[in-house]
């Protein structure tokens, strides 16, 4: 379709206005063509929900007044993505579900799915928000200003992505313009980070930030309240403990409150020793 001057300026306009804020690539592409043809892709025969796990389909009654579609992330998707997950056995299978998952409008706007990075075999789990403009583009957690500023503070304890450190997010994809997922968005990725918390089975977990607590922990106090103390995570008949520290980006913002995460690096390190996890390293039984 070829569009003159005037037509091309109202169609970027509305872009803008829809929340896009970069151009990725010089020609358009189509995702809704792409994502409805990967869709139609039959799943692989690991991941296909069981009959019993299959729940019946709303019917809506024929003299309903017509309705927009009910948006993405409602509990059909969850659900979807629940029995998804819980099908996964191992980190390949479950990024691979996320991968083929059309469950959640922001994938199609997103160009990867971001999963994580790190060494599961550490069992030192960090989980922050939600891929960036950069980890978009690199199909990785923390790799921007945000992720360089983590990866010294990880080195700070000793601790570096390539040997004994895992990292993921809450949400594998890119919200239009960085802001915070809404609690939608959240519920259905949700089901993928507890299995994901399962199938790594860390022995510590630090969440970043006050939206990876809320949605990890189910705690809605400030993150400058929960920070620094220990919390507890159940996860099959083990408890975990957890430390909700200051995001790397909000340090970056308020370079004066890095005492404080300096603070909770500290609690972490000495938790780290006290369970010997460096020593164990992925030799762990
Ligand atoms: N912020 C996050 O919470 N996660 C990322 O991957 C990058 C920035």
């Amino acid at each position: 379709m070829s569009l003159d001057k005037s037509e091309a300026l109202a169609a970027l306009s509305w872009l803008l206005d829809a929340g896009a804020d970069e151009a990725l690539l010089d020609e358009p592409v189509d995702r809704f063509t792409a994502a409805a043809a990967k869709a139609a892709a039959p799943m692989p025969q690991s991941l296909r929900p069981t009959p019993e796990a299959v729940r019946p389909k709303t019917e809506f009654p024929k003299s309903a007044p017509s309705k927009p579609v009910a948006p993405m992330g409602d509990t059909d998707s969850i659900g979807r993505a629940t029995e998804i997950a819980a099908r996964c056995n191992s980190l390949g299978e479950l990024k691979a579900a996320l991968e083929a998952f059309e469950g959640l409008a922001l994938k199609k706007l997103a160009t990867n799915t971001v999963f994580a990075d790190g060494t599961p075999d550490c069992h030192i789990m960090f989980i922050g928000e939600a891929p960036g403009r950069e980890e978009d583009l690199a199909g990785l957690p923390f790799v921007g200003r945000a992720g360089k500023l983590l990866d010294k503070m990880l080195a700070a304890i000793g601790l570096d992505r390539k040997t004994n450190a895992y990292i993921t997010n809450v949400i594998n994809w890119r919200p239009p313009e960085n802001r915070d997922p809404s609690p939608e968005e959240a519920a259905t990725c949700l089901p993928f980070l507890r299995r994901h918390i399962e199938l790594v089975a860390p022995e510590i977990i630090i969440v970043l930030g006050a939206v990876a607590a809320r949605h990890v922990m189910g705690r809605t106090d400030g993150i400058m309240r929960l920070r620094g103390k220990w919390l507890e995570y159940h996860v099959n008949g083990r408890m975990v403990p957890v430390m909700p520290t200051l995001h790397p980006a909000y340090l970056l913002r308020r370079a004066i409150e890095k005492k404080l995460a300096w603070r909770d690096l500290q609690e972490i390190d000495e938790k780290i020793k006290s369970l010997g996890l460096l020593e164990r390293g992925v030799a762990r039984g």
